[in-house]
């Protein structure tokens, strides 16, 4: 039946928030254009209604759960709720934005981790530093530790501070390529050990690090065509991977790993330089 998980072990909670305010209104990377989406009047907001509901209906029917954050007036990235915090643990480690665009956007995120994600601990990173959530930093169910990447939004710094607050190891992942600017641009980790990355995207000390913890056989490298798609910016669960779209050859490889994929498209949201993942926040990750 349509929103009934099969098994309660699958059944996941992502927080999302509907784009009732989203546009691509200012540019803080080279995937926004705002003159071009001004140019299509209304449809690509229309657009973004249809795509972001067929997300979330796809999410519900394979048993996840939904939280809402209210959208707000003159916020249009609020959508991309990957970058609201880290979560782990039933703890949130909130998100301190890099550009101004999005820093109002903080104390929304914060209302809501706390009002409606039914979590034992939300609090904020120290100091200054730079950190923009899950977006820029992956849990890895399969090596019990986190990615994160740096260099474009988060500090490197806020690696240390992850790891001592969730008490797992973070590793740092250098980004080199403006296109591919957080991490789950870039990389998926799938709950088989299976890592999804896009080469290019990543500084030889990354790629190195990367290289050191997964296995060959481990590694789905994307080539630019499949990475351009954001087939990397995936949801992952039950053995299923929700994404926009794909080449046919990445479709073989993620199923000869076991996995289903269901594509559904967000170009609307491509045009902000975000997709499935940076549309969700996982709740329910545990170490
Ligand atoms: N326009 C948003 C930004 O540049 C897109 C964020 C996409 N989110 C993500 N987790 N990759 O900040």
């Amino acid at each position: 039946m349509r929103g009934q998980p099969t098994n309660s072990a699958a059944q996941p909670r992502f927080l999302m928030c509907r784009p009732r305010y989203y546009a691509v209104s200012y540019s803080i990377n080279p995937w926004m254009d705002p003159q071009d989406w001004a140019a299509q009047g209304s449809d690509l907001g229309e657009a973004a209604h249809r795509e972001w509901a067929a997300l979330h209906a796809a999410l519900v029917d394979k048993g996840a759960t939904i939280e809402c954050v209210d959208p707000k007036p003159d916020l249009p990235d609020l959508v991309f709720t990957a970058n609201a915090a880290i979560v782990l643990d039933g703890k949130a480690l909130l998100s301190r934005f890099r550009h101004p665009e999005r820093k109002p956007e903080e104390p929304v995120f914060a209302d809501a981790l706390q009002a409606q994600a039914g979590l034992d601990a939300v609090d904020t990173l120290p100091g200054d530093m730079i950190q923009e959530g899950a977006g820029d930093c992956i849990w890895d169910s399969y090596r019990g530790q986190f990615w994160m990447g740096c260099g474009h939004r988060s500090d490197r710094a806020a690696a240390n501070v992850v790891a001592d607050y969730f008490a797992v190891e973070c590793v740092a992942l250098e980004l080199v390529d403006p296109s591919f600017y957080h991490l789950d641009t870039a990389l998926c980790a799938l709950p088989t050990g299976d890592v999804i990355y896009y080469p290019s995207a990543f500084s030889g000390e990354a790629l190195r690090a990367i290289e050191e913890r997964v296995e060959p056989a481990k590694r789905v490298a994307l080539d630019n065509d499949e990475a351009a798609q954001f087939s990397a910016n995936a949801v992952s669960f039950d053995h299923c991977l929700v994404l926009s779209s794909c080449t046919d050859a990445f479709r073989r490889k993620v199923e000869e790993r076991g996995f289903t994929v269901l594509t559904t498209p967000l170009q609307a949201f491509l045009r902000s330089g975000g997709s499935a993942c940076c549309l969700t926040l996982r709740l329910d990750h545990r170490s």
